[in-house]
């Protein structure tokens, strides 16, 4: 499958984008500057032991992929969405945006008092698979071969096949994934986040997480 990264230059991104390769996924990662994503390529590929797995691209170059991932700050997300709207039609838009709104990232602010996928979807409309995932996991965790990361993923969506997909790409990128709902839940997801911002803070660490207990025969990745 190629999956393309929009915002694959960040933290993010590029973390989702270095796991999915080494999982053998061709992975493409878009950036407002191609060149930018050339040098946030080469550096993933070195990172990878040399295989160029990873191709860096403009935004709307990244979203000609199977998968399209959605990884800009909160204040970029609709924009760059719209940007590519021709090019995701019938797709999966997997958004991993957090309304932060900066500076106290560490309080719940929701767009509007909903979820920010959610206002992503209506806007980009039904042609659009949108899937919201991701949103708890710390980039910290995600660029170190072999490092089991201690939080699981809510993958929400109105399409179940569509959240399937992800979850598989979630098990791809070495985590454990949960069916959530339907997109609407994803509201938890994006609060859940300064929560666990606040929980770094407190305790003085980088990336804390969260998991699902309860279900038996689902051993975390
Ligand atoms: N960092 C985490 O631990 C984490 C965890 C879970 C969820 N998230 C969410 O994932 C998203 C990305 O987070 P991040 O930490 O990876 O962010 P980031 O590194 O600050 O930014 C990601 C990329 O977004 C692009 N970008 C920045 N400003 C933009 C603008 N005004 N317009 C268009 N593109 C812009 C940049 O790419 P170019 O300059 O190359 O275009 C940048 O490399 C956020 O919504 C965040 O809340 C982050």
């Amino acid at each position: 499958m190629i999956i393309g990264i929009l915002g694959g230059t960040g933290k993010e991104g590029s973390g989702l984008a270095y796991r999915w390769a080494l999982s053998g996924h061709t992975v493409v990662i878009g950036s407002r500057d191609a060149a930018k994503a050339a040098a946030g390529a080469a550096e993933l590929n070195a990172l990878l032991g040399g295989k160029a797995t990873v191709r860096g691209t403009s935004n709307p170059d990244a979203a000609l992929s199977d998968v399209v991932v959605l990884t800009v700050p909160f204040a970029a997300q609709l924009a760059t969405a719209e940007s590519v709207v021709a090019h995701l039609a019938g797709k999966i838009l997997v958004d991993v945006t957090v309304p932060l709104a900066p500076p106290k990232v560490d309080r719940v602010q929701l767009p509007n008092g909903e979820s920010a996928v959610v206002a992503l979807q209506r806007a980009l409309g039904q042609q659009v698979k949108v899937v919201s995932a991701f949103q708890n996991v710390s980039a910290t965790h995600l660029k170190i071969a072999g490092h089991a990361v201690d939080c699981d993923v809510l993958v929400c969506g109105d399409d179940a096949d569509a959240r399937e997909t992800v979850i598989g790409l979630a098990h791809d990128a070495g985590l454990r994934a949960w069916h959530a709902g339907v997109l609407a839940n994803s509201i938890a997801s994006e609060a859940l986040t300064s929560v666990l911002i606040a929980i770094n803070k407190r305790y003085k660490v980088a990336g804390s997480g969260l998991r699902i207990t309860g279900v038996p025969g689902t051993p975390a990745k």
